[in-house]
């Protein structure tokens, strides 16, 4: 039989573990190269664009449903809607963690050898081709396996302790720590000399990069920063109090996500420019362009050694909430105990990360539309099975759900003045998400 639902403790657990989940290496690391590849400040732009017209108002909406019914995503799903399809999207949700979580599980155990290895093997300055070799010969290497199993192993521990215990605690402590590295950063890299070239490309937007396939990146950016659009939000908030105020929150949430991704872009891009590396170098830019800071610092090791125990630390925060959606439904759904629940999803992390972590070396040579396993289960998820879940839940709350929950469970602890910010999310909700996404899908997917 499955234990009783637990709360999170605190107002503060909540929104550290919400942030928590959304900051991670969406903002550190996949922010920089998705922006590096496409144009800078034009997918800066879009971004924003994406995080606080739809973003904000499909966070609302997942916390309404979550909070509402107390359940697990599938669970959710019957008893608002009973009988009916809608709880269809919870397999689009479920599917969605699963891919996350094994490519996502991959780049964390980068991150962990990275802390390791800053101590072991980083000897001060090492030039730009020798930590190019650095990270090919790594990631192609079966060490890169072996780290995505001890990541994953580690999720096991911490989410089979259960929700308060495990995962409030250890946010309560990480995300402070890591807002103050992450400024000590930021000011360090304003001082080098790229600092002038690397903020334009950051800030300055150019539109003639702007296509529909750079638009339908932003939009999954977006999306994969919330933590949006598969259930994830719909799990959290299953154990938010009655008291927990859902708009606000949303917006601490997503304005503090923000800040992190552009932080992280000040950090990486005048070192960029500074170091004459690439800004499209792709998944690697993070793991080649940091150690070329550190190298030019002094106490590098030290640095270095902090800066990818933090990112690991960041990471952690989000897979445990990844694995938490498919966690609660194997316990709900199914009865299982929680620890069986969160063993079979690290089982299935485990397998398809190990295939991720091999499409850098062994299995390099299959690829699929063009793309390798890891790529492609990035782009699946990010770019289309996150807003199509989005998509499914706006048009559910924004139009299906009885109009009264919403209102309740929104207006509820916020401020009298919310009730124009309700109106405001429903308008959303019912038009300009559904609107926007189905347009970005047509043309970014190349539909027509
Ligand atoms: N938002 C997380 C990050 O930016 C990734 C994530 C995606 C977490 C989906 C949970 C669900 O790193």
């Amino acid at each position: 039989m499955s234990e009783p639902r637990t709360q999170f403790a605190t107002r503060l657990g909540v929104i550290a573990t919400t942030v928590g989940s959304a900051v991670g290496l969406g903002n550190i690391w996949r922010f920089p190269y998705e922006a590096g590849a496409h144009g800078g400040g034009a997918f800066l732009l879009l971004d924003l664009l994406f995080i606080f017209i739809i973003g904000v108002p499909v966070v609302c909406a997942e916390f309404i449903i979550g909070r509402h019914t107390g359940k697990n995503i599938r669970g959710a799903f019957r008893a608002l809607a009973p009988g009916k399809s809608w709880g269809l999207v919870s397999y689009v949700g479920l599917t969605a963690a699963i891919m996350i979580l094994s490519f996502y599980s991959v780049v964390a155990g980068w991150t962990m050898h990275y802390t390791v290895s800053s101590v072991t093997e980083f000897s001060g300055r090492m030039s730009t081709a020798a930590l190019h070799d650095r990270f090919d010969s790594f990631a192609s290497s079966d060490m890169a396996v072996v780290w995505t199993l001890v990541f994953l192993t580690a999720n096991y521990l911490i989410i089979s302790r259960g929700v308060q215990k495990g995962i409030e605690k250890m946010s309560n402590i990480l995300m402070p720590i890591l807002f103050i590295t992450l400024l000590v950063f930021t000011i360090n890299s304003l001082m080098m000399p790229g600092a002038i070239d690397g903020v334009t490309f950051l800030f300055k937007p150019k539109f003639s990069e702007i296509t529909p396939a750079v638009v339908l990146s932003a939009m999954g950016q977006a999306f994969f920063s919330l933590s949006l659009g598969l259930g994830c939000l719909i799990t959290y908030s299953s154990y938010f109090k009655k008291e927990t105020p859902l708009v606000r929150t949303s917006f601490i949430t997503a304005g503090l996500d923000t800040m992190v991704a552009i932080l992280a872009g000040v950090i990486i891009f005048p070192a960029v420019f500074t170091f004459g590396q690439e800004p499209t170098a792709g998944p690697k830019l993070v793991f080649e362009v940091l150690p070329s800071i550190f190298s030019s610092i002094s106490g590098g090791v030290i640095w270095s050694t902090l800066f990818f125990f933090l990112l690991f630390l960041a990471s952690i925060t989000s897979t445990i909430s990844m694995a938490e959606i498919t966690t609660a439904y194997f316990s709900e759904e199914f009865g299982l105990s929680r620890k069986r629940a969160t063993a079979l999803t690290i089982a299935l992390a485990m397998v398809f990360g190990s295939l991720c972590a091999m499409s850098f070396g062994s299995l390099g040579h299959i690829t699929i539309f063009g793309m390798t396993l890891f790529n492609l289960f990035d782009y699946v998820s990010s770019n289309i099975l996150l807003p199509l879940g989005g998509l499914i839940i706006s048009v559910f709350v924004g139009w299906v759900l009885d109009r009264s929950i919403v209102n309740s469970e929104l207006t509820h602890s916020d401020r009298p003045a919310s009730r124009v910010i309700t109106r405001m999310v429903v308008f959303c909700l019912r038009w300009l998400a559904p609107v926007c996404i189905g347009i970005v899908f047509i043309f970014g997917l190349g539909i027509f």
